[in-house]
């Protein structure tokens, strides 16, 4: 399971400063994690208390049905009570919640007030429009502040949303609309990125066409292009907010802790993306607190996390819990790089950035333009940085520690996934880091390194990660269908109850965890997850070709590219005309991010006897690395 090469600087240490230890929110990581651990119910409990529920719930944990678990059961509350409701009442109604900025220019502020009314009003359109509690709503939108706006109507009348990330094809946004059956979609005419318009509609109404079900869109006017309006299911997001059914008086629905948030699609080692669930209750509770404790959020922070709120880091870091805990936000619509690559250093300083979190892929993105860029700019506003998506390499991590921290700022490195809701392997600022490691579980949370039969590997080994007991945002099921949820995260390690993160770590003597990468079929490209099969199904699709295997090659830009091995169906050559071709078919079956940056054409892959495709094989073939065990190879 060992990755090659992989020798992370263990004894490379970068120790906080004592005015950084001593002004955060937890000064004592030791000391809050042995109280976790103790007794986590208790814990969970007290951090649940810091929140607004409309009755307290009756058990923290209901672990009856494991690994089905249930978080604050009996407890009745709504994410929105906690994110705009509780704030109108004090002096944080005139706070800003967001400043956003569009890539062309154009600005909004928007106060915890006004961000409320906007929030009721959307409310209000979607219950005329027929949406009730438990109706599945698909948002596919840019990074604009509607889209913040659409997913707090939808929590507020209890109607989980499922956003879909705005790169998405019209096929992976069929598809999802067809597997949560959602009747009513929200989208954008269009989304600015890199000085063009993104035709958001014209993939939407392709989308409907494939996946009938839904019978109302809602558009928002973002580039004014002109698009086609269906009658009778098309209607302006701006002609139904200013209809009288748009009143600014909203009930927030009540709903219990365990009713569903939301469902977000991500990349699984088979088939079709799975539906992540995740709950109103353990998810405010988690969410908070990981956002309080990890980025030390104090009310005059300025927090900026550059993900898309169509991805999970969007929904909890930009979307829920900032607003939870009344902090103010910065959201940017574009591309880092337009007009010119200081455009991010350009907002840290017009806006006083104090906080900036964002991925290892855009980080070695931004430093290949050179130190010019960040260091014309007065980036001193900044106190913590941030970084998450996929292991970050050392050189990119020292870049971003000194060019754009000045030595000053922690580097606040989050392991997690969409189906943990939140944070799970954090230092929190008082911790001493060292480049390329997580560092050590967030409070409340035991992980393991374990090997095939769970039992825990030396420092130093690889294994499995594992996470070794239920934490409160933790994935309910895989929507309709818990057999997935059961057999993806929960059968390996059975008999010891460990849930399965798909991830190969590593130990060191310190204790620290160095996240190496996944171990299953799913990739990381440029920081996106896409699962090997969804690749492989769509080149198929094409009709050109009978089989594929598709691979993730190491590149020093986007993590991994995707190489992908195809053989043609009879009758049909290999030719550079099809590998065009073939590209352009994946752009629209799946999204730009899954393009293969290489395709080639063969006439045999390399399986086992039981037919199971050996990617291992040819990932060592093409990066010129010895085959390894070819034992169980068929021919
Ligand atoms: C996978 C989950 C969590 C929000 C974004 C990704 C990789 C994530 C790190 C990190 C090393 C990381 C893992 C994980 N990953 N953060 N800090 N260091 N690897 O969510 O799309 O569900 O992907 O991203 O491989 O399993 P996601």
């Amino acid at each position: 399971m060992s990755e090659q090469g992989f020798s992370p600087p263990t004894s490379e240490w970068y120790h906080p400063s004592e005015e950084v230890v001593k002004n955060a929110n937890v000064p004592d990581y030791e000391a809050v994690y042995n109280e976790a651990v103790s007794d986590p119910e208790i814990f969970w409990a007290k951090r649940a208390e810091t929140l607004d529920w409309y009755q307290k719930w009756d058990k923290v944990l209901d672990d009856s049905n494991k690994p089905f678990y249930k978080w604050f059961t009996g407890g009745k509350t709504n994410i929105v009570l906690n994110a705009l409701d509780r704030h109108i009442k004090t002096w944080r109604k005139n706070k800003i919640a967001f400043i956003w900025e569009g890539e062309n220019g154009d600005k909004v502020s928007m106060s915890y007030w006004r961000l409320w009314q906007e929030v009721n009003k959307f409310s209000n359109v979607l219950r005329s429009m027929g949406v009730k509690k438990g109706d599945r709503v698909t948002i596919y939108m840019g990074r604009v502040p509607e889209i913040v706006i659409a997913m707090l109507a939808c929590a507020k009348i209890g109607a989980p949303h499922s956003v879909v990330y705005g790169g998405f094809s019209e096929q992976a946004l069929a598809d999802r609309i067809e597997d949560a059956q959602s009747r009513v979609l929200i989208t954008c005419d269009g989304a600015w990125l890199r000085g063009k318009i993104v035709k958001l509609k014209d993939t939407v109404d392709e989308a409907v066409h494939r996946s009938p079900v839904v019978d109302t869109v809602i558009v928002v006017k973002r580039t004014g292009h002109e698009i086609n309006m269906e009658q009778g299911r098309d209607y302006w997001y701006h002609d139904l907010m200013s209809l009288p059914i748009a009143s600014v008086r909203s009930e927030t629905e009540v709903m219990d802790a365990e009713d569903p948030l939301f469902i977000l699609y991500t990349s699984g080692t088979t088939g079709k993306p799975k539906g992540v669930l995740h709950t109103h209750g353990g998810y405010q509770v988690y969410t908070s607190t990981t956002l309080s404790w990890a980025f030390d959020i104090k009310d005059d922070d300025r927090w900026w996390c550059a993900a898309d709120p169509g991805w999970i880091t969007g929904h909890s870091y930009i979307v829920y819990a900032p607003l939870i805990l009344g902090a103010t936000s910065i959201i940017y619509e574009g591309a880092p790089t337009y007009p010119y690559p200081d455009r991010w250093w350009r907002i840290v300083e017009n806006y006083g950035v104090t906080i900036l979190y964002t991925a290892p892929t855009a980080i070695r993105g931004l430093m290949r333009f050179g130190d010019a860029w960040p260091n014309r700019h007065d980036l001193s506003s900044l106190r913590l940085l941030g970084s998450v998506g996929e292991p970050i390499n050392p050189e990119a991590w020292r870049w971003y520690h000194k060019v754009i921290g000045n030595e000053e700022c922690p580097i606040i490195d989050t392991w997690w996934q969409t189906e943990t809701g939140g944070f799970m392997i954090t230092p929190l600022p008082s911790v001493g880091l060292k480049p390329g490691s997580a560092t050590r579980p967030f409070p409340g949370i035991e992980v393991d390194i374990v090997d095939e039969k769970g039992d825990p590997v030396a420092a130093g080994e690889d294994g499995d990660l594992v996470i070794k007991g239920p934490w409160p945002s933790m994935i309910r099921t895989v929507y309709g269908d818990d057999e997935r949820f059961l057999r993806q995260y929960w059968e390996k390690y059975k008999d010891k109850g460990y849930y399965l993160a798909g991830d190969t770590a590593r130990r060191d003597e310190d204790g620290y965890l160095w996240v190496i990468g996944r171990n299953d079929d799913v990739l990381k490209v440029s920081g996106y997850r896409l699962g090997t099969a969804e690749v492989e199904s769509g080149l198929v699709s094409h009709g050109t070709i009978a089989e594929s295997a598709v691979i993730g090659i190491p590149d020093d830009l986007k993590g991994n590219v995707i190489y992908a091995y195809c053989i043609p169906v009879a009758g049909v050559e290999g030719s550079d005309a099809l590998v065009d071709e073939l590209k352009d078919h994946i752009r629209h079956e799946v999204g730009p991010i899954a393009v293969p940056a290489k395709i080639e054409f063969v006439d045999k892959l390399p399986k086992t006897r039981s037919g199971k495709i050996m990617r291992r094989v040819l990932k060592a073939q093409a990066m010129g690395q010895p085959l390894g065990d070819l034992s169980t190879l068929e021919d």
